[in-house]
C-alpha cells in the first residue's frame, strides 16, 4: 500500500529532509585526502544528532554504521572504516535521518581532489540521471516513467544503471512502497498521485550493470570493478511543481 501524506506530514518530513541536506552540505567540506571514512561518519552523526535528529540507518536490519560511504568500486552501503580517502577517489555518501516520527534520505557521490576524467563525468552523468528522473515526478505519470528516463539518460551516456537496488518511497518508514526501479519500459506501476513521498536513487556504474554484495552482508561492489556513483534525493509529488525535500538551501 502506497502511504499518500498530508501537506502537514510533507512539511514535517521536509524537516528531516533538510537534516540531511544540511548535514551532507557540511559533510563535503570535510572529504578531502587523508580522512578515514569512520572519521566522515564521526562527523555526520554528530551534526544530525546536534539538529535533534537520529541517524536512520543506524541498526536498521542490522546495518551497522550512520551513514554509508562508499567508495570508487563501492556502489552503496559502503560500511565506515579505517580506510583513508586518497586523492583521485569518488566516494558516494549515504544519509538518512529520523526527526520526530518522519524520515528523509539523501546520497551524492563526491570526488576527492582531482579526479580522472571519467570519473567526472560518471558523477555528472549520475546526478543528471536523477534530475531527469526528479523531473518525471509529476501527478499523473506512472512510476516507471521515472525508471525510464534514468536509463536511458545513462545508457545514452554508455554508463548502465544497477538493477539489484531500487528507489522506495519513505515518509513514515525509511522504505515504503512503491519501489522505484532505475531501468525499464515507460507506461507501467502505480500512477503518480499528488502526496507520494519517494526517494529517488539511480546507482550507475562506468561498466556493466553487475554488482555482488560482499562477505559482510552490506558492501556492494561492481562486479567488473569498474567506478560505481549514487546520487539520491527525498521529494513529493504534488498538484504543481515536485518538491525536492533534500535540497540544501
Ligand atoms: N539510501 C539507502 C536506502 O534507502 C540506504 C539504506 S542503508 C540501510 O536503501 F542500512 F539503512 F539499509
Ligand atoms: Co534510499
Amino acid at each position: 500500500m502506497i502511504l499518500i501524506k498530508s501537506k502537514e506530514e510533507i512539511d514535517r518530513i521536509a524537516d528531516a529532509c533538510r537534516i540531511v541536506a544540511e548535514t551532507i552540505e557540511e559533510l563535503r567540506g570535510y572529504v578531502s585526502a587523508g580522512i578515514s571514512t569512520k572519521e566522515l561518519e564521526e562527523i555526520a552523526e554528530g551534526m544530525i544528532r546536534k539538529r535533534g535528529g537520529a541517524p536512520a540507518f543506524k541498526g536498521y536490519r542490522g546495518y551497522p554504521s550512520s551513514i554509508c560511504a562508499s567508495v570508487n568500486d563501492q556502489v552503496i552501503h559502503g560500511i565506515p572504516s579505517e580506510l583513508r580517502l586518497k586523492e583521485g577517489d569518488i566516494i558516494g555518501i549515504d544519509i538518512g535521518v529520523y526527526y520526530k516520527g518522519f524520515y528523509g534520505d539523501a546520497a551524492v557521490t563526491l570526488p576527492v581532489g582531482r579526479v580522472s576524467e571519467l570519473a567526472e563525468r560518471l558523477l555528472r552523468v549520475t546526478e543528471g540521471a536523477l534530475n531527469a528522473g526528479i523531473d518525471k515526478a509529476r501527478e499523473g505519470n506512472r512510476v516507471s516513467d521515472i525508471s525510464s528516463v534514468v536509463q536511458g539518460h545513462v545508457e545514452s551516456n554508455g554508463f548502465s544503471v544497477v538493477r539489484m537496488f531500487t528507489g522506495h518511497g519513505i515518509g513514515k518508514f525509511l522504505h515504503e512502497e512503491p519501489q522505484v526501479p532505475n531501468f525499464g519500459p515507460p507506461g507501467k506501476g502505480p500512477r503518480l498521485r499528488s502526496g507520494m513521498t519517494l526517494a529517488l536513487e539511480p546507482m550507475v556504474n562506468a561498466g556493466g550493470p553487475d554488482v555482488v554484495v560482499l562477505e559482510d552482508g552490506w558492501t556492494t561492489v561492481t562486479r567488473d570493478g569498474s567506478l560505481s556513483a549514487h546520487f539520491e534525493h527525498t521529494i513529493a509529488v504534488t498538484g504543481e511543481e515536485v518538491r525536492v525535500l533534500t535540497k540544501a538551501g
